[in-house]
């Protein structure tokens, strides 16, 4: 396929998470009907108009049934819709109403592993003789009635679960009511591969695997060994997961699921490919010729401190290490993480978060790759520290992250809509939202932010405008001009039409010098903080605090 023919790579995706994006029958929990009530917003499908978003995809966490230890990312039913978020009917509606506004829609694929409720880990787990006794990782008690081996879970403790009606234990890479499912069985193989061809069927544009770095598992059950230095057998990362992650088969696994991807057309294929050397490996995730994946998350610039020199270091790490015509994918904020607002304003040392935002947004929007912004990032919505402990519903977090400081709660509260009851998330007068609402949502929030035109959100939506107007700024060859920066960035994106640059002075507090020369002196301002936007201007020579500037050359 010819690689313009590949939407992905000139798009924007929107993750939503659909427990608290927007809740229309005043439950309390987000619901599909909340999210297709709020298409237009993301983007009207009128796209010579500036009114709405205009991003390209949504990407939905989980929606299928399951108890919700994880969320939802422990289904309990691959092919139906939790309940509270409504029924194949309203899936089908909120399809269709996408696609007519150019929206794609990606679906989050939890198949490292099943609820414990669902049917197959029900049956798995009875004995040792059923049709279904090796569709998950089982393995007997060492000789002294210990675990099979010294495998942990992420989330803390033991991987291993013991079974007492099959005298066994179960390996969860997550929870223990998070079986991790045995892919090395052929039947679980079809199954999934049944799963996936149920939502093409229906209609999908493309899945994100969720923890695809994790299925395969060592077959001879090896210890991991610890890291050189380390002492602590109980902490996760003191291991060399060198025997239940990246093992080399895992590349085949997803290689078979991109075959059933490919019986389709025009279907994307994105994994979380988190794993522990980061780039390097994920870079293996795109496969030869590209049969694996077709955007690789990896968590340099979320992990970054906001500092240039390493946001630099990890775009050019990315720019030499995804080779063409493999795909950079970029983020800076998902619903494990805290948002990178709350994480840059400590070490930025600034107060004016507004433009802080800006500044972020305009990194994330003008780098080379396919973009994946967090519902709310575009409002400047920051993690909410306060959720009291009875609130809290992040119970698969580890138990040292429940001091509500580092639960993933806190990135996951509801979309601030409006002013009004809820932020506008949900009407329910008596019922509270699945997580409390921000205390800044009176002033952050997209009624207000719409009417001012400096504000975070009206930012993104030009920014989103200009990269839909630029070749360069989507497909262009990235390119920086200053070899080792610390106090700003400064890069172009070029094609054989057009050249953009791009400005950032990453400090809130200090004008500095550009420092930069181009052979050209005549830039039009496509989007600054400073400069009168459509004016032709020559390159400044310095950036006022945390100038963001775009000019394209004339
Ligand atoms: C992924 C998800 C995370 C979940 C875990 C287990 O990392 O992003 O939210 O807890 O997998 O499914």
């Amino acid at each position: 396929m010819n690689t313009y023919d590949q939407w992905w790579r000139d798009s924007v995706i929107y993750q939503i998470y659909p427990l608290t994006f927007a809740d229309s029958n005043g439950d309390g929990m987000g619901d599909l009907q909340g999210i297709i009530q709020r298409l237009d917003y993301l983007n009207d499908g009128q796209s010579e108009h500036q009114t709405s978003l205009g991003i390209d995809a949504i990407w939905l966490c989980p929606i299928y049934p399951s108890p919700m230890v994880d969320n939802g990312y422990d289904v309990s039913h691959y092919t139906d819709i939790h309940p509270h978020l409504g029924t194949l009917a309203d899936f089908d509606v909120l399809l269709q109403e996408a696609h007519q506004r150019d929206i794609k829609v990606i679906l989050d694929l939890v198949i490292n592993h099943t609820s414990d409720q669902h049917d197959w880990f029900a049956e798995s787990r009875t004995s040792q003789d059923n049709p279904k006794a090796d569709w998950y990782i089982w393995q007997d008690p060492t000789e002294d009635e210990a675990v099979p081996n010294n495998w942990l879970s992420y989330l803390g403790g033991s991987g291993w679960t013991f079974e007492p009606q099959r005298q066994q234990y179960y390996f969860h890479t997550f929870s223990p009511h998070q079986p991790d499912l045995n892919w090395r069985h052929p039947a679980v193989k079809e199954a999934i591969y049944k799963v996936i061809r149920f939502w093409f069927d229906r209609g999908v544009d493309g899945f994100r695997l969720d923890a695809s770095s994790a299925y395969s598992k060592d077959p001879a059950f090896r210890n991991n060994p610890l890291k050189f230095g380390k002492t602590d057998a109980d902490n996760y990362d003191s291991y060399h997961h060198l025997y239940d992650k990246n093992l080399p088969d895992n590349h085949q696994i997803i290689a078979d699921i991109r075959k059933v991807l490919d019986e389709y057309e025009h279907k994307v294929l994105i994994g979380e490919t988190f794993i522990d050397n980061q780039l390097y490996d994920s870079v293996a995730f795109y496969g030869p010729d590209q049969g694996e994946l077709d955007l690789a998350f990896s968590f340099e610039l979320p992990f970054s401190p906001w500092y240039p020199g390493y946001l630099h270091r990890a775009i050019v790490k990315k720019e030499r290490f995804v080779p063409d015509p493999a795909w950079p994918t970029h983020f800076l904020d998902n619903h494990d993480l805290p948002r990178h607002l709350s994480h840059w304003i400590d070490c930025s040392l600034c107060t004016d978060s507004a433009a802080l935002a800006k500044a972020a947004a305009t990194l994330l929007l003008t780098v080379r790759g396919t973009s994946v912004l967090y519902y709310g990032q575009e409002l400047g919505m920051e993690d909410n520290l306060e959720i009291p402990p009875e609130q809290r519903q992040d119970t698969a977090s580890s138990p040292d992250q429940k001091d509500g400081q580092s639960s993933r709660d806190g990135a996951r509260t509801p979309m601030q809509w409006d002013s009004f009851t809820h932020a506008g998330f949900s009407f329910g007068k008596t019922v509270k939202p699945w997580l409390p609402v921000h205390r800044n949502a009176a002033e952050v929030n997209i009624e207000v932010e719409g009417q001012d035109p400096n504000s975070v959100l009206n930012f993104y939506r030009q920014l989103l405008w200009i990269r839909k107007q630029s070749d360069a700024l989507r497909r262009g060859a990235w390119k920086s001009l200053i070899a080792y920066p610390h106090e700003h960035l400064a890069y172009t994106r070029t094609t054989d039409r057009e050249t953009v640059l791009i400005l950032i002075n990453f400090s809130g507090a200090k004008e500095i010098d550009l420092g930069i020369s181009c052979k050209s002196n005549r830039w039009r301002v496509l989007l600054s903080t400073e400069l009168q936007i459509d004016k032709v201007v020559d390159i400044p020579e310095t950036l006022k605090p945390f100038e963001v500037s775009i000019l394209r050359q004339e």
